[in-house]
């Protein structure tokens, strides 16, 4: 199966113009991009092979939520998938039933969600590492459990402590922890297509060793992905093992 490789900007570049480059120069199939809101509309335009996602939404339809962005406003802009619960948001206070509604913002109005989860340094030097997963998943999921068939979702795994660090986790712990979601998933009873991906300082130079596992389907890329050549060369790498 097509491996799936997502750019995740955060909040960069810091000009319509520089995002606009950005766009045009990483557009490549099997890549989804996801910009900060202001610039997914220039994005969405100049993208001809990539897909486009946003790295937020908010669980009402409408109403007054400011500062707020639903689901429909992202379709709207030609949005297909969306990132919900980076630890980047949960350490400004997002929690797991506040991902879980945003899952289910999201399924609703056709969006694939990419639901992050993962570890602190301290949770993995206690040896909780799967208990942390399973609780996310379980929590996160519980609202779209049952009847969720049609689209797939997408998991991240994404150590907490390799984001922005240039220390990634090591392929085979990846391997064993997308193994684990997966059963977890599928011994809740859950009718989810779940696709496991792995982030956290992903580069052109460790992709391999992450993407050429078959249990790794994808990989969510930060820093890396704000530079061209280097999303395009793990876009390229992930080619090799679909
Ligand atoms: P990184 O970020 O590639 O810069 O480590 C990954 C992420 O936060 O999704």
């Amino acid at each position: 199966m097509r491996k799936i490789i997502i750019a995740n900007w955060k909040m960069n570049p810091d000009s319509t113009g520089r995002a606009t480059k950005l766009a045009e120069e990483s557009d490549i199939e099997g890549l989804v991009i996801c910009p900060p809101f202001p610039f997914l509309k220039v994005a969405g335009k100049v993208i001809k092979k990539a897909e486009l996602g946003a790295q937020d939404l908010f669980w009402e339809e409408e109403g007054p939520y400011t500062g707020e962005v639903s689901g429909a406003q992202l379709k709207d802009l030609g949005v297909e998938y969306v990132i919900i619960g980076h630890s980047e948001r949960r350490k400004l206070g997002e929690t797991d039933e506040m991902a879980a509604k945003k899952i289910v913002a999201a399924v609703k109005t056709g969006l694939t969600p990419i639901l992050c989860v993962g570890e602190s340094k301290k949770e993995r030097a206690s040896g909780i590492t799967k208990e942390v997963l399973e609780k996310e998943v379980r929590i996160d999921l519980s609202l779209v459990a049952s009847g969720y068939t049609l689209n797939p979702i997408i998991i991240a795994y994404e150590p907490i402590w390799a984001i922005g660090t240039g220390v990634p986790d090591k392929p085979e712990n990846t391997v064993e922890m997308a193994k684990f979601i997966k059963k977890t998933l599928l011994a809740s009873g859950y009718t989810l297509n779940p696709i496991i991906i792995y982030g956290g300082s992903v580069n052109s130079k460790n992709a391999k060793d992450f993407l050429k596992h078959k249990e790794i389907e994808g990989a969510l890329v930060g820093g890396a992905s704000l530079d061209a050549e280097e999303i395009k060369k793990i876009v390229e790498i992930s080619k090799k093992y679909a």
